[in-house]
């Protein structure tokens, strides 16, 4: 079929979480288009994402952003060869706008519809990035780490008979990074989300002031050696385990305020904000309403979270005997990630490719790219294709 020659057009449609967007990729590695419609405004007067307003934005926003998408890609829907979707994992109500807009197009145009996993999506970010820069493939298999708000998790991702596999070498039991970020950036009255407000922090405070220690997590396996039931219980892998734990660092960091009599300050600081939201996380405003505590408080924080996902990537890789590491998902943005994943590849002569900044957090040209394969080889969802909120990548 024509579609090898990389002429085959997928519009991709997201709306998992808090982005509402659209994209037109052609052959799997030109993005046309890329529009993302960002809901951050809204939820940050809550601190987080509040599913109803999210599935009601997304409502509001998704003929605009197809629209505007096809529009600035120059095509018309006749020439797609496919519209691609995301099924899951996500907030039900979310996807839900996301797939019953994708259906609705493929019935009225007549084309086909293929149901794209987003973690999956995160990681043809960074491939579909690599094929525009005509970049000798990288070898596999690949170890990715895909790290947000919503998620952390470390899939080997290799090909068979064309088609990608991924198998879920590891996952957080408890928070995803992301969320920690968050979290933290709340405690200490700093604004939403929080990874880009500890991200610029963190550069001006001493990272080796608070020692935060991450505990080894053993897998947890029933008496009779199966595996528990609960979605979140450590994978259960021969060896080392290469699960993540979140939480007890939030709690550390509470620790850390509550003994240092931190709680006035911080108060004061997100009254500060509240007056102020238009001063950025990388601002002289912002980083004036932290005191040295604090911001060393912030860099050691960021310290052992990005350490403690280098460790558990590295080990795994070296485990699984992966040739090469990609890194993608909104926490994949950071700055110090970047850099000490970098310095640790080189070290390890392993290659590491992250996304782009516009395409580490959640947009929908990376789901139009994870589609591409499945459109060469026919892989197309069936008319009751629904939301599937825990969608799964790949077995462990
Ligand atoms: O991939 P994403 O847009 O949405 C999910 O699928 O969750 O990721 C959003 C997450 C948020 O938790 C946000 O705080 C985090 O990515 N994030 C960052 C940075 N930029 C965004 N975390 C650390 N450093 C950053 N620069
Ligand atoms: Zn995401």
């Amino acid at each position: 079929m024509a579609f090898e020659q990389r002429t085959g057009l997928i519009l991709g449609i997201e709306s998992s979480c808090d982005e509402t967007a659209a994209a037109v990729v052609r052959g799997g590695t030109e993005a046309l288009s890329n529009v993302v419609a960002s809901q951050m405004n809204l939820h940050a007067n809550y601190g987080g994402v509040v599913p109803e307003l999210a599935s009601r934005e997304h409502l509001r926003n998704i003929v605009p952003v197809v629209r505007e998408a096809m529009s600035r890609a120059g095509v018309s829907f006749d020439d797609l060869d496919a519209v691609a979707v995301t099924e899951g994992p996500g907030l039900a109500g979310a996807l839900l706008v996301g797939i019953t807009y994708a259906k609705a197009l493929t019935f009225g145009f007549d084309k086909p519809l293929i149901g794209v996993n987003h973690l999956e999506g995160h990681i043809h970010a960074v491939l579909m990035e690599a094929r525009q820069r005509a970049e000798k493939a990288m070898e596999l298999p690949l170890l990715a780490l895909v790290v947000s708000g919503g998620h952390t998790h470390l899939y080997l991702a290799e090909q068979r008979e064309g088609a990608w596999c991924y198998r879920n070498v590891g996952r957080t039991v408890d928070d995803a990074a992301g969320e920690a970020y968050d979290k933290v950036a709340k405690l200490l009255g700093l604004g939403y989300p929080g990874g880009p407000w500890i991200d610029a922090l963190a550069r001006r405070g001493n990272s080796q002031a608070v020692p935060f220690r991450f505990a080894q997590i053993k897998p947890r396996i029933n008496r009779d050696g199966s595996v528990p039931l609960n979605k979140k219980a450590p994978l259960k892998v021969e060896g080392p385990s290469f699960d993540f734990s979140f939480s007890g660092i939030k709690t550390a960091v509470l620790r850390y305020i509550e003994t240092n009599h931190m709680r006035e300050v911080i108060a004061e600081r997100r009254a500060k904000l509240a007056e102020h939201p238009e001063w950025k996380p990388g601002s002289e405003e912002a980083a004036a309403l932290c005191d040295t505590r604090t911001l060393d408080l912030i860099a050691s924080f960021q310290y052992a979270v990005v350490g403690n996902l280098l460790r558990q990537t590295f080990a795994a890789a070296e485990t699984f005997g992966a040739r090469g590491i990609v890194v993608s998902g909104g926490v994949a943005a950071n700055s110090e990630l970047r850099r000490r994943f970098q310095a640790d590849a080189d070290r390890h002569g392993l290659p590491v490719a992250f996304p782009s900044l516009a395409l580490s957090t959640d947009n929908a040209a990376m789901i139009a790219a994870a589609a591409w394969q499945k459109l060469v080889a026919g892989e197309f969802a069936s008319d009751d294709l629904g939301p599937t909120p825990q969608l799964r990548l790949g077995g462990s």
